[in-house]
């Protein structure tokens, strides 16, 4: 069959737009773009075709039509190419960046721009080259730590968080991964047999059981979505009511089963509050298992696998994981699955997951690493000695650092009252046993953004940056990335001794825990005054 030539196959209109856009489309793209009516699929002798110039208003109108929305909103000096839009998720994400969440991450492809050896129209000069040393003193999950070891850049992170901290190093170390293979499988062999030594498999097979059937039959896939997007079902009545009968069946089962469901929703300690039992159980066992193992670093990279692995366990529904609401311990209609859900009982399947993850990203990071030093101290970026602190840990490194100094910062400070950084991983202080210091952390959400707030903020950012501009070499560059809503910056650099002498502003669509909304970061870019 000759086709027209303004005509695509779907499979030619994947290809046309992976090349119109300089990104991957794939042939699922243009089916869904199809199925819901955003573009016209012609029949011809039983073959679906697009017409180009379809194409072309589609993907022009929407394009441009966010960037003159979200313009609207944020101003018209917004710099698109800092959206960094052509980047799938899996590149955001890539190797050792998704080891464990961490609220607040800037993606590597920011960092990287930064820190590498291109110029452009925005970026006119070059800020750091190989062998030189960034510093980035609110490190938090090591973004900058890794990206420049890819460039071959030497780079020292400070964090006031311990938990941070050892996430970041546990990411840029090398790990005898056979090491970790070996006694990942004996742990996870125990857990299995542990697992199927207690009752829950029993109640979990009937559990699954009776949701599934229940499912089908009151929210069958996809008519159930279909009816409450055009109106006919109203989902939180209709929720609400299959829930409650549901409840009977979950209660009946646990009951049966003999299932502890009991928590202490009011206690103190997280793990109190947040864990069923047998999942509190299951994690205890574990780390038990973890703690005999002989080498300490094995010991770490396990210890991450099962603090990512408990925050996927916590007893909370699936659309409150990011922003913990209420413990929940019975099954719930899930307003993000379109069904009802049911809490956890086993840690298993999760640790069987991040154990097999965990090693493929640490050895695909191995490939690209270069031969340079990285390490995050735990420390106070206020008032930290970097050179004495880094001696203690890494000597060489230490006398480097001396003798070059440090080319400069880039950083992401935390913004006034926007996140607790140690209570988000309350669980793994609690399980590890790591010490807090959240008196220390600058800018927490616990304390606000009242005047006062906003006045100590920047008080402590221009402390962090006058403490370190002393390990600075004499014609640094500082870069930090801020959502200066309050217009904070121009002071804090002037209380520190610099200039801001130029700001890039970037849209932000690509963050790791999703919010919908426009949202832009100026990367403002300082240099000393004197
Ligand atoms: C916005 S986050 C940095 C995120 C990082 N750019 C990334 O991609 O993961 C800010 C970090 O500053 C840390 N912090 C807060 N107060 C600090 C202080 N006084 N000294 C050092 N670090 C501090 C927090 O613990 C948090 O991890």
């Amino acid at each position: 069959m000759e086709i027209e030539r303004d005509l695509f196959t779907i499979k030619e209109a994947s290809e046309w737009a992976t090349e119109y856009l300089g990104k991957n489309v794939t042939n699922s793209n243009i089916m869904y773009l199809i199925q819901y009516g955003r573009i016209k699929g012609i029949k011809r002798n039983g073959t679906t075709l697009i017409s180009r110039d379809d194409l072309i208003g589609y993907y022009d109108s929407h394009q441009d039509g966010r960037k003159v929305k979200w313009k609207e909103q944020l101003g018209k000096d917004l710099n698109w190419r800092l959206s960094f839009e052509e980047f799938k998720e899996a590149e955001t994400t890539k190797h050792v960046h998704r080891l464990h969440p961490y609220k607040g991450k800037f993606i590597p492809q920011l960092v990287e721009y930064f820190l590498d050896s291109h110029t452009d129209d925005f970026k006119k000069e070059v800020y750091f080259q190989k062998g030189d040393i960034v510093l980035d003193p609110f490190c938090g999950s090591g973004t900058t730590l890794i990206q420049a070891n890819e460039l071959g850049i030497h780079a020292i992170g400070i964090d006031i968080s311990a938990f941070n901290a050892f996430m970041s190093n546990i990411k840029i170390e090398k790990h005898s991964l056979v090491d970790i293979c070996k006694e990942n499988k004996n742990i996870t062999n125990a857990l299995r047999r542990h697992y199927h030594e207690s009752n829950i498999p029993k109640f979990e097979a009937k559990l699954t059981e009776a949701l599934n059937r229940f499912n089908e039959k009151y929210f069958p896939s996809p008519d159930f979505r279909f009816q409450v997007r055009s109106g006919q079902i109203d989902q939180d009545k209709y929720g609400a009511e299959k829930e409650k009968i549901f409840l009977e069946i979950y209660t009946n089962l646990t009951e049966q089963y003999g299932i502890d469901l009991r928590i202490d929703k009011d206690s103190e300690r997280f793990i109190d509050k947040w864990y069923l039992p047998s999942i509190r159980d299951e994690i205890d066992y574990v780390l038990q298992l973890i703690e005999k193992v002989e080498n300490s670093d094995t010991r770490d990279v396990l210890k991450l696998i099962l603090s990512r692995t408990a925050r996927s366990c916590r007893a909370t529904t699936h659309a409150d994981l990011a922003t913990l609401v209420e413990p929940v311990t019975k099954s719930y209609y899930c307003a993000k699955h379109g069904k009802v859900c049911r809490p956890l009982f086993s840690i298993l399947s999760w640790w069987e997951r991040y154990s097999d993850d965990t090693v493929k990203r640490l050895s695909e990071f191995n490939r690209l690493r270069t031969d340079t030093y990285q390490v995050c101290l735990t420390d106070d970026s206020r008032t930290i000695d970097i050179f004495a602190t880094l001696k203690d840990v890494n000597p060489e490194f230490a006398n480097l650092a001396q003798e070059k100094k440090i080319q400069g910062i880039f950083s992401s400070p935390p913004y006034v009252g926007m996140i607790d950084y140690h209570e988000q991983h309350a669980y793994a202080y609690e399980f590890f046993g790591f010490e807090r210091k959240d008196h220390l952390e600058i800018g927490p959400l616990v304390k606000g953004q009242s005047k006062l707030a906003k006045d100590s903020y920047v008080a402590d950012i221009s402390k962090v940056l006058v403490n370190c501009k002393q390990f600075l070499a004499p014609d640094y560059n500082v870069l930090l990335v801020a959502n200066d809503k309050f217009g904070l910056y121009p002071v804090t650099a002037e209380n520190s001794g610099m200039s801001i002498v130029n700001q890039y502003k970037r849209p932000v669509l690509n963050r790791t825990e999703k919010d919908k909304g426009a949202y832009s970061e100026i990367i403002f870019h300082l240099k000393g005054k004197d």
